[in-house]
């Protein structure tokens, strides 16, 4: 994780580095292409909406992933991913022979998923860990600050992955609220964590599975918190929902922001919003940033966005040196929201990866927010 990242004296040491990263990456992507290729466009063109909007329930979901975990150890076969010294995470490993196993609700993505990382618009690659939910996870880790700030004003503390696959930054969020419960006694936090993806799969196979491979209880009550958002009944204040579908789908945001006010009057909002490797497409800024804007809390909320700082291939082309552009210069966006950039990683053994702060202008922590971009600390 580097936060004094050399602008000026290494540029050249910089450049090269960047320039080894991005050959890789190109070729990395040249092969998903040809995977992609493989299949057909009347396929493609075949959405996953028929069945990501169907109403699941969430305890039947747990229920049932519990008798498979006792049942199929096997099939709950998870790797640990280093997040700190002091953390590590469990995520679910899908190999063949799991996936062959599972019994998916969209028949084609064992296929899909056997034969490529993204299928664009009906499998974007959640059942795959991805570096930068990693980075993501140990930034939030080393800075307590997000979530201490969202405590220090007394409501519920909401929180979303958007485009969650494997959901652990959700998750360390969660491990973060529950470290800082288990030592100071006195905080008892009433929260709302919501997992957001396009695939109904994802969230049940990855995002459910590693919540409980992680030890962390799925409260009971969001039996009636389906996945196009239901009524919870709020008796218990800490609560996991799930929430799946396309960005580009209007009522996306309102199942989401139903989950948080299940009382008319009500109109919470999201206090955090995690995401990563969710804008590797130049296509999807505009709705992507949207969704943002429509779920984010104006007085108090962050959005925390990890990406490579570029993405290369023919239907790619983001990454946050382009989304950063993108809000700075359009005027819709512009004049709402600030963001910069607030660490870069370079391992030398891949792209470049970054995280960007998007928060609204007149948030009460701007200052703050503002204070966190690297430039300023150069
Ligand atoms: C490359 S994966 C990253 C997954 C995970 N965040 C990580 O970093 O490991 C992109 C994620 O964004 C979601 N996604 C991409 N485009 C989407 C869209 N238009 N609507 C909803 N979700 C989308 C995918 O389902 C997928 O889980």
């Amino acid at each position: 994780m580097q936060n004094d990242f050399p602008h000026t004296n290494e540029e050249k040491k910089e450049k090269s580095s960047e320039q080894l990263s991005l050959t890789k990456a190109k070729k990395l992507d040249r092969g998903n292409q040809l995977e992609r290729k493989k299949f057909g466009k009347q396929e493609h063109e075949q959405t996953l909406n028929n069945f990501a909007k169907k109403k699941k329930s969430i305890t039947n979901w747990v229920k049932e992933a519990e008798k498979e975990m006792q049942l199929s150890p096997k099939l709950f076969e998870s790797q640990l991913v280093k997040i700190s010294k002091e953390l590590s995470l469990k995520a679910r490993t899908l190999n063949k022979k799991t996936i062959e196993s599972i019994r998916f609700e969209d028949p084609k993505l064992s296929q899909i998923l056997n034969a490529t990382d993204i299928w664009q618009g009906r499998y974007e690659g959640g059942m795959k860990v991805w570096e930068c939910s990693v980075d993501l996870c140990t930034y939030l880790i080393s800075h307590p600050i997000f979530v201490e700030k969202q405590l220090s004003v007394s409501k519920p503390l909401n929180i979303a992955e958007i485009g969650c696959g494997h959901g652990l930054p959700a998750i360390t969020l969660l491990k973060l609220l529950q470290q800082m419960e288990g030592i100071d006694k006195t905080i008892s936090v009433n929260w709302n964590v919501t997992f957001q993806d396009l695939n109904v799969d994802v969230l049940k196979h990855c995002s459910l599975a590693n919540l409980l491979l992680n030890d962390i209880q799925v409260p009971g009550h969001c039996d009636d918190t389906l996945t196009e958002g239901g009524k919870p009944s709020h008796k218990d204040a800490k609560q996991i929902h799930f929430v799946s579908g396309n960005w580009n789908d209007a009522s996306l945001k309102d199942a989401m922001l139903q989950v948080l006010s299940p009382s008319k009057g009500d109109k919470h909002k999201y206090d955090i919003i995690v995401t990563s490797e969710t804008i590797y497409s130049l296509d999807n800024f505009d709705i992507f940033t949207q969704l943002i804007l429509d779920l984010l809390d104006q007085t108090y909320g962050v959005c925390l966005v990890c990406a490579k700082a570029y993405y290369f291939g023919d239907d790619l082309g983001g990454g946050v040196q382009e989304y950063l552009s993108f809000l700075l210069n359009d005027d819709r966006f512009n004049k709402l929201v600030d963001a910069c950039v607030v660490t870069r990683v370079d391992d030398q053994m891949s792209n470049i990866r970054e995280i960007l702060l998007l928060y609204y202008r007149n948030s009460q922590f701007a200052e703050l927010w503002k204070k966190m971009d690297i430039e300023q600390e150069d």
